[in-house]
Parts: C-alpha cells; sequence; structure tokens
C-alpha cells in the first residue's frame, strides 16, 4: 500500500527494519545518548538553528509537540496572536483556549493566504499581544504560508513565534532568525519519514534557560524534557524506543540524500508529475499552483465522484488518499507526497488515478 495522507508514510525499507533494532530500556545510558544524538541531528536539518536552538523530543503525535509547545511557551501574562487558515491553525486557538491562556484568534478563509492587512490591524486594536502563532504549511489545503512577511514583521515589534512546523519540517525553507523563532514543533513521521509516535520541539536557548514558569501540564511541561534529556539525557516519562531507532535511521536517510532541499526537490518531481496527469483529466486544483507546499495538493473532486468512490477504487489499486476536512470534505481530496514513493509507484498511480476518473464519467 501506497501512502498518499499526510503522514504517516510508506517507510523505507531501512527505517522499518531499525524498529527491530533491540529492545532498549529507556532509562540506560544507551538511550540516553540515542536521545542526545537524535535532538542533535534535529537541530541539525537545518544549520542555522545550530547555535541558537535546542530540540526536546517527546512520546506523541504531533498535536503533542503542538500542545506542549504553547503549554510551556505561550505566555500566561502576555497575549498570543494566533493566525490561522486551516484545521490547524485553529487548533492552536484551542488548545490555548484548553490552557486558558490569554489569545486573540485571527481566523482566515481556509482557502485565504495569510493577511498581513488583518494581522496590523490585531496588532494595532490588542496591544496587549506579546506572541504569534501560525502553522507553516496548513496541510488543510496544502498552503505554504507566507511565513517570510509575517516573520519580518514579528521580528520589527519583537514578537516572538511559536510556529507549528508538524507538516513541512524536514521539507521546507525555514528561518528561525528572519521568523523571529521561539519555537518550532514537528513530528517524526512526516517530512521526516520516520514511524509514527515521536514528536519534537525545537526552542531557541534563551527560552530554555529562562526561569522555569509554571506549565498547565505535567506530560506536556517541556521543561521537564529539556532538563532531563539536555542533563543526563532521561526523559521524564517512557519514550518510544523503537520510534527512535527508526528515526534516527530516517534522518540519516534525509542527510545522505541530501538535507531538506534536496526532499524538497523530490516532492516537487513527484508533484508535478500526478499534477500534469490529474490536469489531463480537467482536474482542478483548489489553490493556484505557487501557492502549494511541495508536500501536499488538494484537488476539487471532478463532478459526478464522490471521495468515497475515488478513495475506494484508489485503494483497491494500492493507494490511499486523504479526505478533505470541514468545510471542504465533499469538495477536495487531497495527496500527499511524502515517504518512500519510488518511480513506478508514481506510474502506478498515475494510471490508477486515470482508471478511477474515466470509470466515474
Ligand atoms: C500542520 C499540522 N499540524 C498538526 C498536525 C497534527 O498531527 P497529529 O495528527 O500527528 O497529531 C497535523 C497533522 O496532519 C498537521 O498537518
Amino acid at each position: 500500500m501506497i501512502l498518499l495522507n499526510p503522514g504517516p508514510v510508506t517507510l523505507s525499507e531501512r527505517v522499518r527494519g531499525a524498529l527491530t533494532s533491540g529492545d532498549w530500556c529507556h532509562r540506560e545510558p544507551e538511550f540516553a545518548e540515542l536521545t542526545r544524538e537524535i535532538n542533535a541531528e534535529l537541530v541539525g536539518i537545518y544549520p542555522e538553528m545550530r547555535d541558537e536552538f535546542a530540540a526536546v523530543t517527546m512520546t506523541g503525535s504531533g498535536t503533542s509537540a503542538v500542545e506542549a509547545m504553547l503549554a510551556s511557551f505561550a505566555p500566561a501574562d502576555g497575549s498570543t496572536l494566533v493566525v490561522a487558515n486551516g484545521v490547524y491553525g485553529e487548533r492552536m486557538a484551542r488548545i490555548l483556549a484548553a490552557y486558558r491562556k490569554p489569545h486573540e484568534l485571527l481566523q482566515l478563509p481556509w482557502t485565504s493566504p495569510l493577511d498581513m492587512d488583518a494581522v496590523l490591524l490585531m496588532l494595532d486594536e490588542h496591544p496587549d499581544i506579546t506572541h504569534v502563532a501560525t502553522v507553516h504549511h496548513e496541510t488543510t489545503t496544502g498552503r505554504l504560508n507566507d511565513i517570510d512577511a509575517l516573520g519580518a514583521l514579528c521580528r520589527d515589534r519583537n514578537l516572538p513565534m511559536l510556529l507549528d512546523g508538524v507538516s513541512s519540517f524536514g521539507a521546507e525553507r525555514i528561518d528561525p532568525v528572519g521568523w523571529n523563532l521561539d519555537a518550532v514543533a514537528g513530528t517524526a513521521n512526516k517530512c521526516l519519514h520516520g514511524v509514527p509516535g515521536l514528536s519534537f520541539v525545537i526552542g531557541r536557548q534563551a527560552i530554555w534557560e529562562r526561569p522555569r514558569p509554571q506549565v498547565g501540564s505535567v506530560y506536556l511541561d517541556l521543561y521537564g524534557y529539556y532538563a532531563g534529556q539536555h542533563g543526563d539525557g532521561f526523559s521524564p516519562f517512557t519514550q518510544s524506543v523503537q520510534v527512535a531507532f527508526a528515526l534516527r535511521e530516517a534522518i540519516a536517510e534525509l542527510q545522505e540524500a541530501g538535507g531538506w532541499q534536496a526532499r524538497r526537490e523530490t516532492y516537487l518531481q513527484r508533484a508535478a508529475t500526478i499534477h500534469k496527469e490529474l490536469g489531463s483529466h480537467d482536474v482542478k486544483s483548489l489553490l493556484n499552483d505557487s501557492e502549494y507546499s511541495c508536500v501536499l495538493r488538494s484537488y476539487l473532486l471532478p463532478a459526478n465522484l464522490s471521495y468515497a468512490t475515488l478513495h475506494d477504487d484508489l485503494k483497491a489499486q494500492g493507494f490511499v488518499i486523504y479526505a478533505g476536512q470541514g468545510e471542504l470534505a465533499e469538495q477536495i481530496f487531497r495527496l500527499a507526497y511524502m515517504g518512500d514513493i519510488r518511480r513506478a509507484d508514481l506510474d502506478a498511480l498515475c494510471s490508477a488515478l486515470q482508471s478511477a476518473i474515466s470509470r466515474a464519467r
């Protein structure tokens, strides 16, 4: 089965094989060493981060990393502006509300880019805003948000940014200085091509070192992870040991293949192949070409073809696609290009799309 959903991804043999590397206790020095190694490798994916940032890994999905980042770093004595144009931006606001942290939500239409005029207006209307939170690649539509523009504003106004990089880390550019990043959250099982079960937060050294604030969570208190993993190397809770073996291998595979830039190129080539095939059947994308991330694209369902029919037909041919969410559920389907997908798989996918679409006509 080839997975075209936005994570988990089709694993390489090397990553899958790493799952059986051994039965280790998470409280033995060899696992502490592995944790240190992975944290250093994560920061090394973006060399600009190496000097000023440090990572912690935790057992949980991408949302746990985003939630931990907001629970630990969004201020209780300031206010966070959440700029949202999809499910995951709106989820950041839900998390802040759950933790009763002061915040404002700029809720934009899901098909719109980040609206900088609206951001400026929010900042003018709410001078208490001290932080900005947003999503890099909004997987709801596939849009790669223009974080350069928002980040420049954050830098000008000295507003630290908390970024959901769950579906972009490892395949899209991240500019920690230009974006005034305090932290970015990511996961093992999307662009890094690891196994689901571990996620991570990379934070600026200065915020790790500030006096430890009261965090309204026990499990998601990142300061506990930092103290452990950057102290004796141990994590406060049981880590997913086998997933860590797989993540180490996945990061090695990424770096050996040329890092995030090469992965981006690979995804773009996959996207172009599929886009051409769908275009030849007159299937239209939801957004303009230039608005998409390299990771995922959303397409309008052809007339007379329901998502369920398309999904089931493609699944019978070995491919799992992804539905739209919320208001887009009946309108679109999504294809993600992550994971160990070969040229032959792409060719087979093109044939499968062709037969599924022509059957519906
Ligand atoms: C941008 C973004 N943030 C957060 C998440 C949540 O990740 P998870 O489902 O692993 O909790 C996703 C999942 O697709 C995502 O795409």
